[in-house]
């Protein structure tokens, strides 16, 4: 499939007013993103774990113009209050996706929207945001072309979503999905995320994220800015390299269930990911001192209790720690009596693998 493939025939339906709703997860990378080329398509593939907690729900109302606004028309309400300050991050997202949405200028809409996690809790939401909302758009879409299959439905949305954030492409299906190119997987696509194809072990079907929330305050450095500083990177092309060995090793270790080569790929993409901007120009830092402790326990933790226990971060200073669920009630134990301690104001949130966005209403 091309971009092409996701530009519209004229519609066949006439819609004039409705609702949808849809609430949709976050996830957490295990082979990590970071670096794009134009129009968001990825420089290396990358694998994730959706989540089930840590969600959005988005509810979009819209009613037919009388003629198509000059600029895009809505009102967006962030839990229950008008959100000026997220506004430009929507008209941007809207001027993206015209081509592919042409409807977008004949309707009014209002957006609602609401974060299960806390707001400041440094938690990025783009990806459960902008998954929300382009299923939301997905589905009247639908309404003016019924034909649509679900297959073209899942594509287009994750395409839509990647166009908002890159991440958020990962977020629209569960378990397992994979973003961009690989070879060892002929349905994978730099347009959108798929399902892993591939066998999965059971241990990797419960896992658990107990997200510690280490440093709530507001990113230095974006992912956005992040990921062009790894346009002339030193060490980009290596890195890109490999991003796809991962990926192929990762097939033999989820098939076989193998934990120990889990945990080495996973916590060894996570410090890969912050060297990358440790040794960009300008470089920067987003992990903090209670980070690396936290890691060090884990660490230490491992060591003593033999259990299989990891962690690995996104692009900031917040620690995912991931375990099976035949070890959660000692590895919880573990995260409450010793790393706990090291999150801002002691908090914390417990989320585990999840299975995709669900669609709450539509008429
Ligand atoms: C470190 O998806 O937030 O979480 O495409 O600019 O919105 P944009 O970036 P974003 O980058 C996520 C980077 C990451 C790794 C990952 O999720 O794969």
């Amino acid at each position: 499939m091309t971009e092409k493939d996701f530009i519209p025939s004229p519609y066949s339906r006439v819609k004039s007013e409705g609702k949808v709703g849809y609430k949709s997860p976050s996830n957490i990378a295990l082979v990590k993103y970071w670096g794009k080329k134009e129009n968001q398509i990825p420089a290396n593939p990358s694998i994730s774990f959706t989540l089930d907690a840590c969600a959005t729900t988005t509810y979009v109302s819209f009613e037919k113009l009388l003629k198509p606004a000059s600029s895009f028309s809505f009102d967006l309400f962030f839990e229950g209050e008008a959100k000026p300050d997220f506004r430009p991050k929507i008209e941007t997202f809207f001027k993206r996706v015209e081509l592919y949405l042409p409807f977008l200028r004949n309707y009014h809409f209002k957006i609602e929207t609401s974060n299960s996690f806390p707001h400041s809790s440094g938690i990025a939401s783009s990806a459960s945001g902008m998954s929300a909302l382009a299923l939301c758009l997905m589905a009247l879409e639908r309404e003016l072309s019924p034909g649509m299959s679900t297959e073209f439905f899942s594509k287009k949305a994750s395409f839509l979503a990647r166009l908002g954030s890159g991440s958020a492409c990962r977020s629209l299906e569960g378990d397992l999905v994979q973003w961009g190119i690989h070879k060892d997987n002929l349905e994978s696509s730099n347009l959108y995320g798929v399902k892993y194809p591939h066998e999965v072990h059971s241990i990797f079907k419960k896992f658990h994220d107990t997200i510690l929330l280490v440093d709530k305050g507001e990113k230095q450095v974006s992912s956005t800015v992040g990921h062009e500083l790894m346009h002339g990177h030193p060490f980009a092309e290596q890195r890109f390299k490999q991003a796809h060995e991962n990926l192929s090793r990762l097939k033999l270790i989820f098939k076989e269930g193998n934990l120990d080569n889990f945990i080495e790929i996973v916590e060894s993409e996570a410090l890969t990911l912050h060297a990358m901007m440790m040794t960009s120009h300008p470089y920067f830092i987003l992990m903090k001192p209670n980070t690396l402790e936290i890691i060090n326990r884990i660490w230490a933790f491992r060591k003593r209790s033999k259990t299989h226990v990891c962690f690995t971060l996104d692009a900031g200073a917040n620690v995912h720690v991931l375990y099976p669920e035949n070890e959660k009630d000692e590895v919880f134990q573990f995260i409450t009596d010793e790393l706990i301690a090291f999150c801002q104001n002691q908090q914390y949130l417990c989320d585990k693998i999840g299975f995709g966005a669900r669609l709450l209403m539509s008429n």
